[in-house]
């Protein structure tokens, strides 16, 4: 997820949630004359611990659109799962230990499920393949909690644009539009009608304010014509491939009032990165990594093996440790302190011109 300005907490909680906003302004205005001498009363309180994952049960995996199926995901014992809000992703631990994150696409006020939707990639890193031929009804897995890093802050008009798959995190806003009786609209685009998931569930929220795109009947669209649909002043949410964020940025430009809020598929392009080289290991392979392509793309090639899961350097599934070299650290996840530590991020960070970066991969 990426913000035309940066988020100020990426797993945060949405921004612009009234009554969490007003609880965040109580504590900045009392925690400095309240928390201060608690916390220096207990100065050894242990810092504060990862949440438990979950230990979920698949209960309906079902194909919703070429390539892409559906999956609900229950507590075995009919517990009622942690709540979520509409932008939410969860993080799967497949039983190959790779870890995928999906966005939550059913309706957050159903507790007793999850529901997710998973597009197969047969090129991509193996993820969305094992979801689809091996997570059937009744296989067991581990969840990680909900997190949110696309947040819908419910602003008085929006214009909801997903691309593929991208409908997923938008679905659940749409319908919280709808609820909160905004002024929205709904622009879902892909290749054909047979790839769009959901589209009855889409019309039946509201026909009028739903508009279903194929490149094959319309043409790939430009950002100008996705953005004619927005009503006045609408903020802008997207979710799609890279060249139909860029798009929609680039027309966005000329329509500096609104707001854009946008999640992308995988990898965002390399914005001024220098070549460099890497070493995998203190006696491993020197390998160039040129100045559009990431260390650990690179470093796949050698080591197909390597975790990954965002490509964005914000989950931390690919951190290595840095054994030599000056990192130029890209990632939105590492503190000061990790980064002191030696962890570095692959997936986005890299080394400055000419630089050698050993890792202990
Ligand atoms: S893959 Fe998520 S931080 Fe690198």
């Amino acid at each position: 997820m990426d913000l035309t300005t940066p988020p100020p907490d990426l797993y945060g909680r949405p921004g612009a949630d009234r009554f969490m906003r007003r609880v965040t302004a109580f504590g900045d205005r009392y925690t400095p004359a309240l928390g201060r001498p608690l916390l220096r009363r207990n100065p050894r309180r242990p810092p504060s611990r990862p949440t438990p994952p979950l230990h979920l049960v698949v209960t309906t995996h079902r194909a919703v659109a070429t390539d892409i199926v559906e999956l609900r995901l229950a507590d075995p014992g009919g517990d009622p799962l942690p709540a979520w809000q509409p932008g939410a992703h969860i993080r799967l631990v497949l039983p190959s230990g790779r870890e995928r994150h999906y966005s939550l696409c059913g309706d957050p006020a159903d507790r007793a499920g999850y529901r997710i939707a998973v597009r197969r990639l047969p090129n991509g890193g193996g993820g969305s393949v094992e979801v689809h031929d091996e997570l059937h009804v009744g296989a067991r897995l581990t969840v990680r909690r909900p997190r949110n890093g696309f947040a819908f802050c419910g602003e008085r008009a929006v214009l909801l644009l997903a691309g593929g798959i991208g409908i997923t995190p938008l679905l659940p806003m749409a319908r919280e539009a709808r609820r909160l009786g905004l002024d929205w609209r709904l622009v879902h685009t892909g290749r054909s009608a047979d790839t769009l998931p959901f589209t009855e569930e889409l019309r039946a929220l509201d026909p009028s304010r739903v508009e279903l795109r194929t490149d094959q009947e319309h043409g790939v669209p430009t950002g100008a014509e996705l953005l004619a649909h927005a009503p006045a002043g609408a903020a802008v949410y997207c979710c799609g491939p890279a060249p139909m964020l860029a798009a929609v940025r680039d027309a966005l430009a000329a329509q500096p009032a609104r707001a854009l809020h946008f999640e992308r598929f995988g990898a965002a392009p390399i914005q001024g990165g220098h070549p460099f080289t890497l070493r995998l290991g203190a006696q491993g392979p020197l390998l160039d990594v040129p100045a559009d392509r990431s260390a650990l793309d690179v470093a796949r090639e050698l080591r197909p093996d390597l975790p990954y899961s965002c490509h964005q350097g914000f989950c931390g599934t690919c951190k290595v440790r840095v054994l030599a070299g000056t990192p130029e650290h890209r990632d939105r996840r590492l503190t000061e302190q990790d980064r002191t530590a030696g962890d570095l991020l692959p997936c986005v960070s890299r080394a400055a011109e000419g630089e050698t970066l050993v890792l202990d991969i």
